[in-house]
């Protein structure tokens, strides 16, 4: 089914009518006697976003160290700009740094969004703040450039995250508590996937055991990661046996090192070589394939359909708007409007009102004070007089 409960391939007889009664009209099958064009539909949509190039946002959630960049630069095959952070933050904070990149003729604007000093506090309780507001932050540059009168969003630099590559430490023994406390604040705001940072430091019997305590742990705690979606024919299977590989165990690594005849990027150790592209050595082709060949494009929608959409509909209640009155009847932006204008100029006036009864009271205290001044003022000058008098 199409927008509006619409099949889709079927074609409307008459053109001039209002939304309602093409929704409620029985539609009517027709066949074309010739080609028309419409079927160059998807190629116009193709070009057009081909042209326009694409925004891509990655939030790296993890601690100091754990091999964020260099996972970045092996997932996008290039160095990207990163200086290591020192373990002395006073607290968490996040840079965001932009990329122009091309493949063929597709461009992307990739930001890739760190978080500097995660996990090196005593006190960790409030080190996913900064990540909730730099998200919420986004989100609300993009709510501001929609309700502008004169919007561009259509060359707007969205820098609404998409993805959230969350490094859990390869302990092998559970996920820690800030893990939990993290995601559990973000889950509701991005699409969260975990992964297992640096698993060539991890055994392979240890390593399946591991994987299963993080997935039931989040599933106790409650947390939602992205889901791969399985709705679409072309991408449900590689979808669902992908998922069950979560959190997928990576490797980083950009030295390329000879093996066999080929060269191949892995890090080498004194008892061998892990392959990073080895699907029997760790997860990274998974990661890649998912994050990146498969699910970029439903990452970018489930940003904008589901966690922007959370966001501005908190908002936009929060401001008092509403879509329907408490008869469940539709209110429109004009009756918002006008129903805040008159909540507003009521509080002024009850405000004005307090001001002046506080006012008049003021006065009459002051005229109390006064007169009660004069009388003294009466005694004294009677007693001066007696005092004359005396004399
Ligand atoms: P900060 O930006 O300083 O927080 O660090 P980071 O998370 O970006 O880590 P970075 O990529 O700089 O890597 C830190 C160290 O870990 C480097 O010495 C890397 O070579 C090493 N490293 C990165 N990835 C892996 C990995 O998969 N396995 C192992 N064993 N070491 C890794
Ligand atoms: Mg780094």
């Amino acid at each position: 089914m199409g927008e509006g409960g619409v099949p889709r391939g079927r074609c409307h007889g008459f053109s001039n009518v209002s939304p309602l009664t093409f929704q409620n009209e029985e539609l009517r099958n027709l066949s074309l006697s010739g080609h028309v064009g419409f079927d160059s539909l998807p190629d116009q949509l193709v070009n057009k976003s081909t042209s326009q190039g694409f925004c891509f946002n990655i939030l790296c959630v993890g601690e100091t160290g754990i091999g964020k960049s260099t996972l970045m630069d092996t997932l996008f095959n290039t160095k990207f700009e990163s200086d290591p952070a020192t373990h002395n933050e006073p607290g968490v904070r996040l840079k965001a740094r932009s990329y122009e990149l091309q493949e063929s003729n597709v461009r992307l604007k990739l930001t890739i969004v760190d978080t500097v000093g995660f996990g090196d506090q005593i006190n960790k309780d409030d080190s996913y703040k900064p990540i909730v507001e730099y998200i919420d932050a986004q989100f609300e540059a993009y709510l501001q450039e929609e309700l502008k009168i004169k919007r561009s969003l259509f060359n707007y630099h969205d820098t609404r995250i998409h993805a959230c590559l969350y490094f859990i430490a390869p302990t092998g023994h559970s996920l820690k508590s800030l893990d939990l406390v993290t995601m559990k604040k973000l889950d509701s705001k991005v699409n969260i996937i975990p992964i297992i940072a640096k698993a060539d430091t991890i055994a392979k019997n240890e390593l399946h055991k591991f994987k299963s305590k993080i997935m039931s742990e989040l599933v106790s705690n409650g947390v939602q990661i992205y889901q791969f979606p399985t709705d679409e024919e072309t991408v449900a299977e590689i979808n669902a046996t992908m998922s069950v590989h979560l959190p997928f165990a990576v490797v980083g690594s950009t030295e390329e090192v000879k093996i066999g005849n080929k060269m191949a990027k892995a890090r080498q150790y004194p008892w061998g070589v892990v392959q990073v592209e080895n699907e029997n050595h760790c997860d990274f082709v998974k990661l890649r394939e998912m994050l990146i060949r498969v699910n970029m494009e439903d990452l970018r929608e489930q940003t904008h359909t589901r966690h922007y959409e959370l966001y501005r509909r908190c908002k936009l209640e929060e401001m008092g708007f509403k879509d329907t009155d408490p008869d469940s009847k539709p209110f429109s932006l004009q009756e918002t409007y006008e129903a805040k204008r008159n909540e507003f100029l009521g509080e002024l006036q009850k405000k004005e009102e307090e001001m002046r009864q506080m006012f008049v009271m003021r006065v009459k205290e002051k005229e109390a004070e006064l007169k009660e001044a004069e009388k003294e003022f009466v005694k004294v000058q009677k007693f001066l007089y007696m005092l004359f008098l005396f004399e």
